[in-house]
């Protein structure tokens, strides 16, 4: 008997391939795998597939009623880790005002680390479960999320422990220490970058706070060739490199992914058909965030289509930030993925699921249903998979199965 059946499923997009293993690129990208039945859960793991799982005898059993089911998504790239907010700079923006400007007088990264630094630690738990709790809401069960707001040993250490708290989604931390030189060290930037080195990564690994080391590389904050010492010191300390690439000009992030061996490069604005057939060749994952590019409106766009083209594989997040993209919403991206950078739906879909899995490393364990995997699964109010991407601004999420829980809808 299983603990939980969800049944009639209109589709069931399993974002899997047999004998085919992700990340998927190029024709595979805009697969879906799509099945029909239902999804049959044991123990928080999927056992049973298809029309047969759906006849199963359960504890418990959700109608789909004709709806879609997939995996939850996984939002690969996050900085869920704030306080407060930054409507006002919204608005500056809104008058034309630039990122840039803004964050030359004072703004961007730095308010946020000085509304990180007032806070104590329960009021940063305290948001990071608020935050968690809307990822759930949108669909959204496994999340990486960065530290980056903090600038200082003490501080970058509570994020990511902040980071650490109970919750039914699955945090993957990442040290972003190397986000924005911190006020204090303007005129000594090297001594920042000692102390990134040297301090706050020893400290990382010896806590076991995070996974993976990501930085900012872009004309003023760090360079390639300070990215290339701060990501190698982090390697050797056993923090994975993942690197914000070619957001706002040629910084040559791309590059530097390559060379450091990173898991991903994210961003990807300024990147070329010759950057992304580098990615594909060392293995790293084309990250795009198009609610950063809507939200900056920027006119520059990743050359998407090139890497599909060239089976460079692609993942899609939310870039949760208070600053270039204040959203936690999937589907929202969803669309975006399509309209700004010509995805057609399961590539989005896929780049959602299974690509940002493998972009944290966690392809073993979720962001496809397949017999053995752990029950992320999401039931929602689409009946076409194009519906998810289609209805924008909309949350088709209806049911939201967190291995063995059902954690929204019933
Ligand atoms: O990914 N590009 C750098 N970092 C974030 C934005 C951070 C912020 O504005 O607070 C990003 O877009
Ligand atoms: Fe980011």
């Amino acid at each position: 008997m299983a603990d939980l059946v969800i049944a009639n499923a209109s589709q069931i997009l399993t974002c899997a391939r047999e004998g085919l293993h992700p990340p998927f690129a190029g024709r595979d990208q805009g697969e879906l795998g799509i099945r029909t039945g239902g999804v049959a859960v044991e123990n928080g793991r999927i056992v049973a597939l298809g029309p047969r799982a759906a006849q199963m005898q359960a504890t418990r059993r959700i109608d789909a009623r004709g709806g879609v089911v997939l995996p939850g998504f996984v939002d690969c790239h996050t900085h869920t880790v704030f306080c407060g907010d930054r409507a006002e700079e919204f608005e500056e923006r809104a008058r034309g005002v630039s990122y840039e400007e803004i964050a030359r007088h004072g703004g961007g990264i730095r308010s946020s680390m000085r509304m990180l630094r007032e806070v104590s630690q329960s009021e940063l738990e305290a948001a990071v479960h608020h935050h968690l709790d809307r990822f759930l809401d949108l669909g959204t069960t496994s999340i990486e999320a960065k530290s980056g707001y903090g600038l200082s040993a003490e501080h970058e250490l509570r994020a990511l422990r902040a980071l650490g708290i109970e919750h039914p989604i699955e945090v993957t931390r990442t040290c972003l220490a190397a986000h924005e030189v911190p006020p204090e060290y303007e005129e000594r930037r090297e001594e920042y970058t000692d102390l990134v080195c040297d301090e706050i990564y020893p400290a990382v690994a010896k806590e076991g706070l995070a996974e993976y080391c990501d930085i900012f590389v872009e004309d003023g904050v760090f360079s390639f060739e300070e990215g290339q010492r701060i990501l190698s010191r982090g390697r050797d300390q056993g923090l994975r490199p993942r690197v914000h690439a070619d957001q706002l000009s040629r910084s040559g992030g791309a590059r530097l992914a390559c060379r450091v061996d990173a898991i991903s490069a994210d961003h990807l604005e300024y990147s070329t058909r010759e950057d992304a057939a580098a990615l594909r060749d060392h293995g790293v994952i084309a990250v795009l965030l198009p609610a950063a590019n809507y939200a900056l409106d920027q006119e520059q766009r990743p050359p998407a289509r090139a890497m599909v083209a060239l089976r460079c594989p692609i993942a899609i997040a939310t870039d949760f930030n208070p600053g270039s993209a204040p959203t936690q919403s999937m589907p929202l991206v969803l669309n975006m993925a399509c309209v700004r950078f010509g995805l057609s739906v399961a590539e989005a879909i896929v780049g959602a699921t299974i690509n940002a899995a493998c972009a944290i490393g966690r392809a073993g364990q979720v962001g496809s249903i397949e017999l053995g995997k752990q029950a992320d699964l999401l039931v929602t109010t689409a009946k076409d998979h194009r519906e998810l991407a289609y209805w924008f601004g909309a949350n088709p999420v209806r049911c939201v199965i967190k291995r063995r829980e059902v954690v929204r809808g019933s």
